[in-house]
């Protein structure tokens, strides 16, 4: 099974998702591949934002080498999760199967979108990851359970 994080430039948000979950999958024995992907490619090629980089860091993450990429319909996934609804419905706009398009605030966030970060400062990165961390446990036990 392979899960592809989406948010709109992918240096902020999904690439500390992709992070976290590899670090989830990985020691919980999960058999999942775990991606990517921003709905923009305006950032394509580029490493994590340094602010994603850094609290991906202080819990023994390092997201240094991941690089920017654009989502496509051709993209190999089993499921393609926002981080918020705009990028939910993108991806439905893009033609993405509905039935593999879900929403990251649909699991242990009260549906809520997981904020845009690049804006601010750290703390906006702060309370990414800290949500970030309750979805993806979520997310990942209820497909392993489903599998
Ligand atoms: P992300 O954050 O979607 O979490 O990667 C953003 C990164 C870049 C831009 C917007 C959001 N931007 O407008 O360039």
């Amino acid at each position: 099974m392979k899960l592809v994080f989406v948010c709109l430039g992918n240096i902020c948000r999904s690439p500390l998702a992709e992070g976290i979950a590899r670090e989830y999958v990985r020691e919980m024995g999960y058999d999942f591949e775990v991606d990517s992907a921003g709905i923009s490619g305006s950032h394509r090629g580029e490493a994590p934002h340094r602010l994603s980089q850094h609290v991906a860091k202080e819990m023994g993450i390092d997201i240094s080498g991941f690089k920017s990429s654009q989502v496509s319909p051709y993209m190999d996934g089993d499921y393609f999760i926002a981080m918020d609804m705009s990028n939910f419905n993108d991806l439905l706009r893009l033609g993405i199967p509905k039935q593999k398009v879900l929403k990251i605030g649909d699991y242990g966030l009260d549906g809520r979108d997981v904020p845009d970060p690049y804006y601010g400062g750290v703390d906006g990165f702060y309370q990414v990851r800290d949500m970030l961390k309750i979805a993806i446990k979520n997310l990942c036990d209820e497909l392993a359970r489903e599998s």
